[in-house]
């Protein structure tokens, strides 16, 4: 094959690979985006716009082991959290259920605040969600 041939075949092969890369790093853009609001309106009130949490009632979640974590955080936000107390009352409810957020939502809320005060971003499919949604504890 001819140099310039093969030259124009790899600049072709460079530019697709380029733009699969610039599609995949907007994929991961625009989900972290979608958690932060997500986030927001369902987590911040306790946990804070920071993620510090509040004293000692609502945890921080700045917590790398915990952020690497996608099963835990998953059914963390679709059981919310409850504590027994001695004796035989209802359990102490301590972080609510928000098992009506979408799988996409979930999956959002991970990656974002795994990006945000995490080693790496958790990059969990819908599938994944929904499958823990099967999966009682
Ligand atoms: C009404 C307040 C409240 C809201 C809203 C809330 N949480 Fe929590 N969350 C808590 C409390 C309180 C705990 C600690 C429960 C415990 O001590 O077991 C907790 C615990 C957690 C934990 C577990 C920490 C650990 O160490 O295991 C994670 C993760 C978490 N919340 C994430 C979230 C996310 C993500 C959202 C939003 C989708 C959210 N929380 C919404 C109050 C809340």
């Amino acid at each position: 094959m001819p140099v310039r041939i093969r030259l124009l075949l790899l600049c072709c092969l460079l530019s697709l690979a380029q733009s699969a890369a610039a599609a995949e790093e907007r994929e991961v853009r625009n989900r972290i985006a979608l958690g932060a609001l997500a986030f927001a309106d369902n987590c911040q009130q306790c946990h804070q716009l920071d993620g510090y949490g509040e004293a000692a009632l609502y945890p921080s979640l700045r917590d790398p082991a915990l952020l690497a974590d996608g099963t835990r955080l998953i059914r963390t936000i679709i059981d919310g959290r409850t504590r027994h107390l001695q004796g035989d009352g209802d359990p102490e409810r301590l972080m609510p259920s928000l098992a009506f957020l979408s799988n996409a939502e979930i999956a959002a809320i991970i990656a974002f605040i795994s990006n945000s005060w995490g080693d790496d971003v958790v990059w969990l499919s819908e599938a994944e969600v929904a499958a823990a949604r099967l999966d009682p504890r």
